[in-house]
């Protein structure tokens, strides 16, 4: 099971360090299984120090370093530790308007550095709303030029409507999709979409599902922590 968190423009270095101390106590304390993932601003990778889960960077600029005002590139990346990258998160997509073509360059980049790459696909509600067939048509345009036999990747359906609207996807939506993607790939398939203490449990029980993306949810460590003891039931 792996369970992330993005916790996109939320935190301090502060409040990030005293997250990081309380999670790797609490897997310490546990000896869980799952694979945590946390994704904190980059102004916090630097001093984090994450003992038992894993930083990775929400974003990364597709070249070694150099003249990209505003950009975070590998050798930045490298120099905080990380080797784990969320490409083609919706909110990329749709709020910072990154093309598809420009994803797959970015992802492309990041899999010749040997990153692991939680790659992000989903349907927006009026693509929902025409049914399976037009979401998994969808979906299928978000996997031009990615490389969906890349050993070190993982995929996380997250249905742009279900992000940050509280409103989760049901079982049987998550089920279609994932038994739907998992007919051409290995890789793992995480949900996510309002994930939370409610959901979570019934998410990760469909053996379609191996793990969750987490935003708001994750934002309180007790809250993540809740969600990371119900994966170590059902594994
Ligand atoms: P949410 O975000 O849990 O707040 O819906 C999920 C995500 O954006 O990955």
């Amino acid at each position: 099971m792996i369970i992330s968190a993005n916790f996109k423009a939320n935190h301090t270095r502060k409040s990030v360090a005293s997250y990081f101390t309380q999670l790797s106590d609490f897997i310490a304390t546990k000896e869980t299984k799952s694979e945590i993932i946390v994704f904190p601003p980059f102004t916090t990778l630097p001093e984090t120090k994450p003992k038992g889960f894993k930083a990775g960077a929400q974003n990364g600029y597709p070249a070694e370093k150099g003249a990209y005002t505003g950009e975070i590139c590998l050798d930045q990346l490298t120099d905080c530790g990380v080797d784990t990258i969320l490409v083609g998160h919706s909110e990329r997509r749709h709020v910072l308007k990154e093309s598809q073509e420009f994803i797959a360059r970015k992802f492309e980049f990041f899999k010749r550095h040997n990153f692991t790459i939680l790659y992000c696909v989903g349907e927006p509600i009026e693509i929902r709303q025409k049914g399976i067939e037009s979401v998994m048509a969808y979906i299928e345009k978000q996997f031009e030029g990615i490389d969906t036999s890349y050993t070190n990747l993982v995929l996380a359906y997250e249905p742009v409507w279900a992000i940050g609207t509280g409103l989760s996807a049901t079982v049987d939506d998550i089920e279609e999709v994932h038994m739907s993607l998992r007919k051409g790939l290995e890789c793992p398939i995480l949900y996510g979409g309002s994930v939370n203490l409610a959901n979570c449990k019934e998410i990760l029980q469909s053996p379609s599902v191996d793990g969750v993306l987490i935003g708001g949810f994750s934002l309180q460590v007790e809250d993540f922590c809740k969600v990371i003891a119900i994966a170590e039931e059902i594994v």
